[in-house]
């Protein structure tokens, strides 16, 4: 048996598979995020060892034999978060996550400095873990000066798990501290945010073995004290491993509480200029680019709660059937966006709106605006070098036939619809799992589910998405005078 563990924004997964790769159970515990000012976005580390607790406790009370039998354990997390620990690890102020914006000014300063750009081969987003410290040290001092390590949220619960500092390429390429072509921690980087390397953990492929299981954790869960943990990934790399999205030519479209249009890649190739992020994958020599959105399910949940009705009740109400564009057009940027504005101060809007526009048709301009920021995803990825022909779906929204439609007929290319199962981070983490404790080939083990229907663009609706893509585009420099 193998543990893939998942910290995800809105809750913590612990997903069982054997050695067959079968999912075996599952446990889940909820997350929330606290916002103490616009812009901001944090979580406390202590919830999410809670979480990890609680979602294991359920593994065990439901699959206590078979957890019994864990060989070795995967992590994956939500990406960039700064998670600061003094010198005793001690945990000195909540995590500023990858959704949190406020450090937008020393993001530019430093995205300003080309080696930056050169070294890390992204922009510098203020959702990245570089301008966190950086806002520490101007707005926190008294805390920046206590700082002895700065671990990212997944590798905070390693270090609970293994009592190690370590971590691994494909998250450790979100700081904007990593060499990402080297795949290594850059010394001149880390300076330029007052940092050296002994402030980070160290540096492993997602496949290797990266601590092992303390006695104490492994004695409560029935787990074999000293188990293997594997380096795992960030969240996004971690979905492409569970969806076998390891080489050229593979992609994905992710509907969680971010958006991702996910490309592998065979070699480095950096284009920060698009706004695509370029990473390390968590398989050793492979890389991946992506355009990420901030708001994806996101947008969905906003609308959910102020109209009192569950998301899936609002996109019930669409029906199976495409509709054509109403005129009513939604700007997902409720956070701000990244891919492909690099805007953390815009903010989202509706417009178009006539005393006809119900609640049915403010959700069709949901589901349409979160499907055009994915097609400016696909456009930015274009100029990077990677064209995808058709996606693989993933995540919660795609749960939605509706919005895969709309995805499809937005991005012109087919979508697929892997086979019924969990092919998500959680999966992907305990694949890394697999490999790290049996030595396994990382290649045969991440393999593609089976498809198990493929969405085609809507050819009869093609034309009217052309044109309310076009309106969508224009919209973003027409609001950004006007937002605040
Ligand atoms: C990727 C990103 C998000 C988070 C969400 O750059 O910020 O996708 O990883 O979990």
């Amino acid at each position: 048996m193998y543990l893939g563990l998942d910290l995800g924004t809105s809750g913590v997964k612990a997903l069982l598979i054997d050695a067959g790769q079968k999912i075996i159970g599952s446990g889940h515990a909820s997350l929330d995020v606290s916002r103490p000012h616009p812009g901001w976005s944090e979580q406390n580390p202590a919830d999410w060892i809670r979480a990890c607790e609680t979602a294991i406790a359920k593994l065990k009370a439901s699959h206590p034999k078979e957890l019994a039998a864990v060989k070795g354990i995967g992590l994956s997390g939500h990406m960039h978060g700064a998670t600061l620990l003094d010198a005793g690890d001690q945990v000195l102020r909540p995590c500023i996550l990858w959704n949190d914006t406020r450090s937008h000014a020393e993001a530019a300063a430093l995205d300003a400095d080309p080696r930056f750009r050169q070294l890390t081969g992204n922009i510098v987003f203020p959702g990245f873990t570089a301008p966190k410290l950086a806002w520490v040290k101007n707005n926190e001092p008294a805390v920046f000066a206590k700082v002895g390590k700065v671990l990212l949220p997944k590798d905070f619960l390693r270090l609970w798990l293994t009592g190690e500092h370590i971590s691994e390429m494909s998250d450790s390429a979100g700081t904007s501290w990593l060499d990402v072509g080297k795949r290594r921690w850059s010394p001149e980087l880390l300076a330029a945010t007052s940092l050296d390397e002994r402030h980070m953990p160290s540096l492993v492929e997602g496949t290797e073995k990266a601590g092992a299981l303390r006695a104490e954790l492994a004695a409560s869960w029935g787990i074999a004290s000293g188990t293997p943990v594997a380096g795992g990934a960030g969240d996004n790399a971690a979905s492409a491993c569970g969806m076998g999205t390891v080489g050229a030519g593979h992609a994905f479209v992710s509907l969680g509480t971010s958006g991702v249009l996910f490309a592998a890649n065979a070699s480095y190739l950096p284009n920060p200029a698009s706004a695509v992020h370029t990473f390390c994958h968590a398989l050793p020599n492979t890389w991946h680019q992506m355009g990420v959105i901030l708001s994806a399910t996101d947008s969905l949940n906003w609308l959910s709660e102020i109209s009192g009705k569950k998301a899936g009740e609002l996109t019930a109400e669409l029906g199976d059937v495409l509709k054509a564009p109403s005129g009513v057009s939604f700007l997902p940027y409720l956070s701000g966006e990244r891919t492909p504005h690099n805007d953390s101060a815009i903010r989202g809007s509706f417009t178009g709106l006539a005393h006809e526009s119900s609640r049915a048709v403010l959700t069709q301009a949901v589901l349409e605006g979160v499907a055009f920021a994915f097609r400016d995803s696909l456009e930015a990825l274009k100029t990077a070098g990677t064209d995808l022909t058709r996606v693989t779906a993933i995540g919660g929204g795609s749960r939605s036939r509706y919005w895969l439609k709309a995805i499809a007929t937005a991005l012109q290319v087919p979508v697929d619809i892997p086979a019924d199962g969990d092919f998500g981070a959680a999966f992907g983490a305990a694949r890394l799992g697999l490999i790290a404790a049996t030595g396994a080939d990382p290649l045969a083990v991440c393999t593609a589910p089976r498809t198990d229907a493929t969405i085609e663009p809507d050819a009869a609706l093609g034309g009217a998405y052309a044109d309310a893509y076009q309106r969508y585009r224009a919209l973003y420099p027409a609001i950004k005078g006007v937002t605040a």
